[in-house]
């Protein structure tokens, strides 16, 4: 069993990216996908209400969680959560064909909608599992065709009264999530595998510029109440505030109502995702950004509001794993810029992350790599965590 098995599935033929989004086709296949695999090596299959699925070696309390999540961002690429799952189902069988009899059951997890591709929030199956995100607020999300969670879940025949909190962490004592390296430290580390310290807080914003729509030829430069000027002084605002910080911004989705070439915007409704190496950075940074989107609307007779969406605080893997792990695989530590949900889980167990060496550092994008020796690499590693912890 290899990425390779499910390297055709919600593939996009024309930018090879995947689009795995929450609930939809390719994302049911995956979920079969997991479930056969489960299946095939007599683990108990559990998805519970929120569309996580556990295969279970074993049965108890105090289990040892690996896995990772199966669904993309807009054309991602194929390493970026599934590379946990699938290395994951190889330690089993590793540790299996060792015969390796565990002291505590190991759950392979999949997280579902871990990149809020779909309903614009992060990691929301392990935040509804912790309940850090309430069900209700869940269900109401709409994706971009106005569907809401709960309609495309019953739609898939999944019963949203089951949404929310469950008692997961009443039974499991230990997660370790394999991801992807998303950037070259490893490269510069020299390593093909290396264990997370800390993740960013991080965020993401909504930004409604409101103006008023009018014709592109008729109307005079100093008449017109255009809300795509103020959003474009705001996307180059944010270079210079997040370069200042040390920090990131990114606008990378925008809608333009009514999106005439020939008519000036009423809406420029635009996503703002900003990280930060701690949480006052980042709040600042936002805050005078919106600071600089507000005075730009001012001076257009345009306005701006902002809406938090989804917004992931700093975290801290637990130091005692982390020094355990690092010592064991002889591996460097770092942090990273990218949210996981294991990053959601780790207020509540101790929990870890190992990285695989990503030679280019590219992630989010169809050019996302890892050599297949790393890959492997990355096997022993969590095949070795496994044999340590249980
Ligand atoms: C998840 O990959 C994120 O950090 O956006
Ligand atoms: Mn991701
Ligand atoms: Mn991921």
């Amino acid at each position: 069993m290899t990425l390779d098995d499910i390297a055709s599935i919600g593939r996009d033929a024309g930018t090879g990216g995947y689009r795995r989004f929450a609930w939809t086709d390719a994302d049911m296949e995956l979920r079969e996908w997991f479930a056969g695999e489960a299946a095939a090596r007599g683990m108990e299959l559990v998805e519970d209400g929120n569309g996580n699925q556990f295969a279970w070696w074993g049965s108890g309390t105090d289990a040892l969680l690996i896995g990772s999540h199966l669904d993309s961002v807009p054309d991602g690429g194929a390493y970026d959560g599934p590379l946990g799952v699938v290395s994951s189902f190889a330690a089993v069988d590793r540790l299996r064909a060792d015969g390796l009899a565990p002291s505590r059951p190991v759950v392979v997890g999949n997280f579902a909608d871990e990149e809020g591709a779909r309903f614009g929030i992060a990691c929301a199956g392990s935040q509804l599992v912790t309940g850090a995100l309430s069900a209700d607020k869940a269900l109401g999300l709409k994706d971009r065709d106005g569907l809401t969670m709960a309609e495309v879940m019953t739609a898939r025949g999944r019963d949203p009264r089951n949404v929310g909190r469950t008692d997961l962490l009443d039974s499991i004592g230990t997660f370790v999530e394999l991801h992807v390296e998303q950037g070259r430290s490893l490269v510069h580390s020299d390593a093909a595998v290396g264990v997370a310290t800390a993740i960013w807080p991080h965020g993401r914003w909504r930004l409604d510029f409101c103006g008023e729509a009018n014709h592109a030829g008729a109307t005079l430069m100093q008449d017109r109440h255009d809300p795509m000027q103020a959003y474009a002084a705001t996307v180059l605002a944010s270079r210079q505030l997040a370069t200042d910080a040390g920090a990131r911004a990114t606008f990378g989705r925008l809608e333009v109502e009514p999106g005439g070439t020939n008519a000036i915007p009423s809406r420029v409704r635009a996503w703002l995702d900003a990280r930060a190496a701690d949480e006052g950075e980042l709040d600042r940074m936002v805050d005078d950004l919106v600071g600089q989107a507000r005075a730009a609307a001012d001076r257009d007779g345009t306005t701006v509001t902002l809406t938090a969406e989804s917004v992931s605080p700093a975290v801290e893997f637990d130091v005692p794993l982390r020094d355990r792990l690092a010592s064991l695989l002889d591996a460097p530590v770092l942090p990273t810029g990218a949210g996981h949900d294991a990053g959601v889980l780790s207020p509540y167990v101790p929990t870890a992350m190992l990285f695989v060496r990503n030679p280019t550092g590219v992630s989010h994008s169809p050019a996302e790599f890892a050599d297949e020796a790393d890959c492997e690499a990355g096997v022993d590693a969590l095949t070795a965590v496994v044999r340590s912890l249980a």
